[in-house]
């Protein structure tokens, strides 16, 4: 047997994993990293969070990336180099993070990386009829699992894609692990760049539970804020939307694209949710307004699709809880438009159920790698993967 399937034999076999979770979304803010213990796999899993960070990106990286990100057209010389280099610099804040933390190397057992999405094209996203549903994160696990010596398991959603499904919200697995209640009706919220909800209903089975993209998290909050105020990357405490006014015309018009009629459950990514899609609607509506007003007004318009999307997948006045996770919920407007919009729901952080908000998408992740580990195929409901699968590519060191 060769010593790396050896190697991997061991680790599949052990009680329990160290594992890194990474996760790079939309917002290229940084690179979340949490490095769990995860005994067992499937039903059984356990999962304790050990450490975790957020590495912020410098402006350097994050111009890098732009370069390429969810554009129609780019360089495919920079795509090519940035797939390595973008690996290479995530090596890097493996490395630096867990010198950090006084963790050798050789104490992890596996890395999940998701990659840096740079383009998400569901069918309904592209003009080719012949073309299916297409996703692309880049940052190759090979130079991940060269650049630390620990084995990597990355590109989980192509996987997801060739079975069937969009590659999105790959959410759904982990939360069903891990959040599962046997009496309470719960909805897992995560607002990173992009928003997305895993509803499972009390008692419920894995092919029961249902998980969809709603829209903007905050994606286009982020973009129009760095657009037009000098020296930020974020509308921090929603300091700047406090000081508009919601312009409904215009929120009706944001509501109005063909997206929002799709059925459930579906995927979207800023190829849609851009400036462009501000600046249209904005064109249409034939008045100016402040940017503050904007500003107020895109913050109610993500607050108000997701709680819609929430609304049109649940049992009418079904109780349930939401616990919600990712930056957004750091948004104090945002917060109180999804209070007042979900009356039924009673809200709290995902920290209530021991997932620390910051870290669940890496931890999500990381289930994901244990599971092609240790696991078996998984067959999620609502998701529209025909077959049960199992994700994530595997990288060996040498
Ligand atoms: N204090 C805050 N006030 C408002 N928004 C915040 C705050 N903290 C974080 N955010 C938002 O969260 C975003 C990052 O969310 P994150 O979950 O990391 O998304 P992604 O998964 O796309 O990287 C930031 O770009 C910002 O919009
Ligand atoms: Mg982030």
């Amino acid at each position: 047997m060769h010593p790396n399937i050896q190697h991997l034999y061991d680790i599949a076999n052990k009680p329990s994993r160290k594992v890194l979770g990474l996760m790079s979304g939309t917002s290229l803010d940084g690179l979340d990293i949490a490095l769990c213990t995860i005994a067992g796999a499937g039903v059984h899993t356990r999962v304790v969070l050990e450490k975790h960070t957020t590495v912020p990106y410098l402006q350097d990286f994050r111009e890098k990336v732009l370069s390429v990100f969810s554009k129609q057209n780019v360089s495919l010389a920079q795509l090519c180099v940035l797939n390595p280099w973008i690996a290479q610099q995530h090596a890097k804040m493996i490395q630096d993070t867990l010198a950090s933390w006084n963790i050798k190397p050789n104490e992890v057992d596996l890395i999940a990386s998701h990659g840096q999405t740079i383009f998400h094209a569901p069918k309904s996203l592209h003009p080719h009829d012949e073309f299916g549903t297409a996703t692309l994160q880049i940052g190759d696990g090979d130079h991940i699992a060269a650049g630390t010596g620990i084995i990597t398991i990355s590109d989980f959603r192509q996987k997801h894609i060739a079975a069937g499904g969009e590659g999105a919200p790959l959410a759904i697995y982990g939360d069903y692990l891990l959040c599962a209640h046997p009496t309470e009706n719960r909805v897992l919220l995560n607002m990173g760049g992009i928003a997305n909800f895993t509803f499972l209903q009390a008692n419920g089975k894995l092919d029961q539970v249902f998980s969809t993209d709603t829209g903007p998290g905050n994606t286009m909050m982020d973009a129009y804020a760095r657009k037009h105020f000098e020296g930020i990357s974020y509308d921090k405490d929603a300091a700047i939307a406090k000081q508009g006014t919601i312009n409904n015309d215009l929120l009706q018009l944001l509501k109005s694209d063909s997206f929002f009629s799709l059925a459930f459950p579906k995927t979207i990514g800023p190829e849609l949710f851009n400036l462009d899609y501000v600046n249209e609607a904005q064109l249409k509506l034939g008045i100016v307004l402040t940017h503050y007003d904007i500003m107020a007004t895109l913050n109610k318009f993500t607050a108000e699709t997701i709680a819609e999307a929430i609304q049109n997948n649940m049992p009418v006045n079904m109780p349930f809880k939401m616990f919600v996770s990712g930056g957004g919920m750091h948004n104090p407007l945002l917060m109180d438009h999804l209070h007042q919009l979900l009356p039924h729901a009673a809200i709290a952080s995902s920290i209530e159920i021991g997932i620390h908000p910051d870290a669940k998408e890496a931890i999500l992740f990381a289930i994901l790698a244990n599971e092609a580990v240790a696991g078996r195929p998984l067959l999620a409901g609502g998701h529209s993967t025909k077959t049960a699968t199992t994700m994530g590519k595997i990288s060996f060191p040498h």
